[in-house]
């Protein structure tokens, strides 16, 4: 097996409709994952997250270009790479006929852990994912966030080799979140590799250990996310209460954003003292603190909106 666990080149999807439009889901999507790797995939609605995930986990064929999941092509070798993987699809539905305990155990049991490993598999995972309790109800019976919870608990109890996991923690409460980065981690540690996408920025923070920003189709950036912050001129944020009309003050210290009344200065921690002085000389009132992943992302894929 070779040493990536999953290999993207140049993946480009249209997809066809009746009336002959295309829509060009994925443009030349080039991405790597080592083993062991924990890596979100972050992007607006419609940027082509899910596309690439479906394609990855071969369900999907692409209009053209390869991906490989330890070595194996997922278009012409999907047999071999299908026992290597496992999904969380994007607002994947459980059997309502089944209890979360019976869904677990039949899945590990479908995909050939014997009766004993799935058995002890099934408990460990409904455990981590707080479901003990609904353990044994109809999943029809099941609020919104347990149901999810039971998705996730099935294919972490796999330990898979590579796990996708389209938006795993969408609608769990804050516990439940944790719950799962904690068996994300775990599962990374004992070898699996996880491809994630979110909207929750600062779980793709507290989470991944790099992230790749797509939009249209497109790779827009790759890095981590101190990476990510630092390209967008500071890893520090000044707010300044009422600073909407007194941009020229501020100017020169770092990137401003505007947002409401408030006024945000990007900027190094060099800068701080000389910012906190005008303010203050100018009766405004100031804040320091860190840039958060979600501005960083707000500026990155702002800039490429503005420039189209
Ligand atoms: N089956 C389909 N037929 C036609 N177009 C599709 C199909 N599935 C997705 N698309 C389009 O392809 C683009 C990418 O969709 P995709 O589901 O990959 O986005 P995403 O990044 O997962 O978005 P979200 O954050 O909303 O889940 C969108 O413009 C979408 O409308
Ligand atoms: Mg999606």
């Amino acid at each position: 097996m070779t040493e990536e666990a999953l290999l993207a080149r140049d993946v480009r999807k249209v997809y066809r409709s009746r009336k002959g439009l295309g829509v060009e889901a994925l443009r030349g999507v080039s991405l790597s994952i080592r083993r062991g790797e924990r890596v979100a995939l972050l992007g607006r609605n419609g940027a082509g997250k899910t596309t690439f995930l479906r394609i990855a986990s071969t369900l999907l064929i692409p209009t053209s270009g390869r991906i490989h999941a330890f070595g194996f092509d997922v278009v012409d070798e999907p047999e071999r790479v299908r026992p290597l993987i496992a999904v969380v699809p994007q607002e994947g539905k459980p059997f309502f006929h089944l209890t979360p305990r019976e869904q677990v155990y039949c899945y590990l049991r479908a995909r050939g852990f014997a009766r004993d490993t799935a058995r002890a598999r099934t408990e460990e995972a409904l455990a981590k994912m707080g479901l003990e309790e609904v353990g044994d109800r109809l999943s029809v019976t099941l609020s919104g966030g347990q149901r999810q919870r039971a998705m996730v608990a099935t294919v972490m109890a796999t330990e898979a080799p590579l796990m996708f996991l389209d938006e795993p923690t969408i609608g769990l409460d804050p516990f439940a979140r944790r719950a799962v980065w904690d068996m994300l981690r775990e599962l990374t540690q004992k070898g699996s590799t996880v491809l994630l996408t979110t909207h929750y920025l600062d779980e793709a923070e507290a989470l991944s250990e790099r992230l790749y920003i797509v939009e249209e189709g497109r790779v827009l950036f790759e890095g981590t996310a101190e990476n990510a912050k630092r390209q967008i001129g500071g890893t520090l944020r000044v707010s300044i209460e009422d600073g909407g009309h007194q941009r020229n003050l501020f100017q020169a210290f770092g990137q401003l954003v505007e947002e409401g009344n408030a006024l945000y200065v990007i900027t190094g921690p060099e800068r701080i003292h000389e910012i906190m002085d005008v303010a203050l000389r100018n009766r405004l009132s100031a804040t320091v603190g860190p840039v958060t992943l979600e501005e960083a992302f707000l500026t990155i894929v702002g800039r490429s909106i503005d420039a189209e």
